[in-house]
């Protein structure tokens, strides 16, 4: 799917109402991949790159390290002999699919143990380990020829590491999950809640600035740069409903609660699944509202002040 001149989208579906999308951005001198998505996407990959007519596809980014966007890094790899560039510090998440299931799916074993099952869902979303051949900090310059030219944006939140892009001559965005599914049945996750905020807040100032003629992101359709404000705006609401819902739980609690009984209230208060994504987000929430002062810890359990 054509998006503009220099951009083409790969869309499959992952649910009846989640799309996945990966880009590729075409220059004269060399064209890019961004995102992989799941390993069954890599024919879609490919006829996009034929539809752009785009021959020397140089290098392959992946916005962050999970599964839907680093699914066919391998298969991408043997066909084009391109470069894998991910975010500084997502390398391990990529190259060693062990460590990417335990990471991913194990953030408290105790409470949700390993499952043959998940690993097998999870690990089968990718075509295997791949090496990252480029490490990826905010403010790279990655010129494709003398108009087409990509910066890097750093935008943790959603996961510790995860960047963005901008393509300058088009006045496009381009993102993976830094603006993550904000309804639904399942918590897509975020690590860090201030982290995530900070994202929100910068990711507000850029469309400011720029005024982006074109939002492209990983599951939603494409917008522009009025949408894109309200999707800031769906973010920004979860994470603070999050933090209201735990203080509300915590608040009316007879006593201190551990994790788990807390993660549980707020999936069935918000209506989602119980999952590993959602489990280390109220984790999260946790362990800043401890360090803000605002939740007490004693000993695995939490209350409020
Ligand atoms: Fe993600
Ligand atoms: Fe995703």
């Amino acid at each position: 799917m054509k998006i503009n001149d220099k951009v083409f989208a790969a869309k499959t579906m992952l649910s009846d109402t989640t799309p996945l999308h990966t880009f590729l951005v075409k220059g004269k001198d060399f064209s890019v991949l961004i995102d992989s998505g799941v390993a069954s996407m890599f024919g879609d990959i490919v006829d996009v790159v034929e539809e752009a007519r785009s021959t020397d596809v140089r290098i392959l980014f992946n916005t962050h390290p999970h599964a839907d966007h680093i699914g066919s890094n391998r298969q991408l790899k043997e066909k084009y002999g391109l470069l894998v560039a991910a975010p500084a510090g997502s390398e391990r998440w990529i190259e060693d699919m062990e460590y990417h299931y335990e990471q991913f799916c194990l953030p408290f074993p105790n409470i949700l143990p390993h499952s043959e099952e998940t690993k097998r869902d999870i690990l089968g979303l990718m075509d295997g380990g791949s090496k990252v051949d480029l490490s990826i900090t905010e403010g790279m310059t990655i010129k494709l020829d003398n108009d087409t030219q990509l910066t890097t944006l750093a935008l943790s939140g959603h996961m510790m590491y995860e960047i963005g892009f901008i393509e300058h001559s088009t006045n496009t965005l381009i993102l993976g999950d830094a603006i993550t599914l904000y309804e639904g049945d399942l918590f897509p996750g975020h690590y860090s809640p201030k982290q995530y905020h900070a994202t929100v807040k910068k990711l507000a100032e850029w469309n400011r600035q720029y005024q982006f003629k074109q939002v492209l992101t990983a599951h939603f359709d494409p917008t522009d740069s009025a949408g894109l404000n309200k999707h800031l705006l769906g973010v920004h609401h979860m994470i603070d409903q999050v933090d209201w819902t735990i203080h509300q739980i915590l608040m009316e609690a007879a006593c201190p609660l551990s994790l788990e009984p807390i993660w549980r209230a707020v999936c069935d208060r918000m209506g989602r699944i119980y999952e590993f994504r959602g489990l280390a987000m109220v984790h999260g929430h946790l362990t800043e509202a401890v360090q803000d002062g605002k939740v007490l810890q004693v000993g695995d359990s939490y209350t409020v002040r």
